[in-house]
């Protein structure tokens, strides 16, 4: 069996983003309020809108989606043109910041050549007089090489960067990206290319990460004719709004929390239908079984999908046909999945160990001068344990800054919803064999 034999054209809960398409928006669930206002921020201020939200919870997807809907919405020369890079800039403690504008130049000017038929035209222009600059920007050699490039990969994906390896040219392909976005966009209501900045919790909180975001804001968020969205989890962007880091930079961030629950059937059904190729499609989970997991997993919508793809690879393993597959299968298999990931660290977690776990799961926040709250004598014991869940994943060090306080900050990670519903049919299990 596989989801192409049960009348699927692939795997329904595929856990990439969302795509900038009309396939993307037609997969997504909610967000109409997230969505209205990240395309406020943008359409309204200078600034860089900002979201910050869990891992898995859906912040690029829904990016994703609001840039397609921007960069369709547009009129002709009417109201700000947003073009969109489909490149997804990362940054980590190590970047250089060289290397990363190199990356935005590139990405930008690709952007701007290869969206030459599609892109929204900047207000005062027309398609007739916006092609000729482009032209005009494309026949300069340095321009001609990216084209050459982009042509023979068929479009994007451009892996090589053109030779910059000496000082002048670097600088002379910059000028020339700006020089043509200063010359499109005239002014800030004229519209921009967009750039994400996504997943900023790998920058984590060292110095050096602070260096290196402070360097980059200063060369990067200032730049005509381009437009930032920044992105994070575990606290990233609240620390960076919070301690002012960003003050005239960011917008207030955009709080991503889970799908409404009356509304994940909608994640299952969506899916059913934008993959189905026949309509006796049929699938080894069923949407009660999918929103289980929805339910576990506290809404978190990545770890639904993988785990409902892992069952559902598991059936194709385990059965020749989809009516060989019994009602218990699902149970029996969450149990043993539980079992292979837990069954081991469980029996040697202390009491206490267990006890703060619990209590961590309630709180959902653990601050490390609460110990005695958590039943514990002192900071240090409170770290020791929280380490060791922060090890199995099931807690992670909040990146917020802490200001003042030198107490560390710990979140409860997706993963620990599973292993709290493993712990529970422990106890369930233990009690019916009472
Ligand atoms: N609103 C939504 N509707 C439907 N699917 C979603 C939605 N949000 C996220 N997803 C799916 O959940 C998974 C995780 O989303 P993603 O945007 O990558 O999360 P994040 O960027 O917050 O880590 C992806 O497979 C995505 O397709
Ligand atoms: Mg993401």
């Amino acid at each position: 069996m596989s989801f192409r034999d049960l009348g699927f054209r692939r795997d329904p809960f595929d856990t990439m983003p969302l795509e900038a398409s009309a396939s993307g928006k037609a997969l997504l669930v909610d967000r109409e309020r997230e969505i209205k206002r990240l395309k406020n921020n943008l359409y309204e201020t200078s600034l860089a809108p900002t979201l910050e939200g869990a891992n898995g919870i859906g912040k690029t997807s829904l990016i994703n989606v609001a840039l397609y809907e921007i960069s369709t919405e547009h009129k002709e020369a009417s109201g700000p043109a947003f073009i969109l890079c489909p490149f997804r800039f990362q940054v980590t403690p190590e970047t250089k910041v060289d290397d990363f504008l190199d990356d935005m130049y590139r990405e930008v000017a690709i952007a701007l050549i290869s969206q030459k038929q599609s892109a929204p035209i900047p207000p005062g222009y027309t398609r007739e007089n916006i092609s000729d600059l482009l032209e005009d920007f494309i026949s300069n050699p340095m321009i001609k090489s990216l084209s050459v490039g982009i042509a023979q990969l068929g479009g994007g994906g451009l892996t090589n960067a053109p030779n910059t390896s000496q000082a002048f040219e670097r600088n002379g392909f910059r000028s020339l990206v700006r020089g043509y976005l200063r010359k499109i966009f005239r002014d800030s209501e004229a519209g921009a290319v967009i750039c994400v900045l996504d997943n900023l919790e790998i920058l984590g909180t060292s110095e050096n990460a602070k260096r290196v975001f402070e360097t980059l804001r200063d060369s990067i968020f200032n730049i005509p004719g381009i437009r930032w969205v920044c992105s994070g989890a575990q606290g990233v962007i609240r620390g960076l709004w919070r301690s002012g880091r960003m003050n005239g930079y960011f917008c207030k961030p955009i709080l991503v929390g889970e799908i409404q629950q009356e509304n994940a059937h909608f994640l299952y059904e969506k899916r059913v239908d934008a993959y189905k190729v026949n309509d006796n499609a049929s699938l080894p989970i069923t949407m009660s079984q999918f929103q289980s997991l929805f339910d576990i997993f506290r809404g978190n919508t990545r770890f639904t999908l993988t785990d409902a793809s892992v069952f559902c690879n598991w059936c194709f393993e385990q059965y020749d046909a989809i009516d060989e597959i019994p009602d218990d299968a699902f149970d029996r298999w969450l149990g043993d999945e539980l079992n292979n990931m837990y069954g081991d660290v469980y029996p040697y977690l202390s009491k206490s160990e267990k006890a703060f776990f619990e209590k961590a799961l309630q709180w959902e926040l653990i601050v490390s001068s609460e110990f005695l709250d958590f039943g514990l004598s002192s900071e240090r014991e409170l770290i020791e344990a929280a380490e060791k869940f922060v090890r199995l994943d099931l807690l992670y060090l909040n990146k917020e800054d802490k200001g003042t306080s030198s107490s560390e900050v710990y979140e409860i990670s997706p993963a620990a919803y599973k292993f709290q519903y493993f712990i529970d049919s422990q106890h369930s299990e233990g009690e019916e064999a009472l």
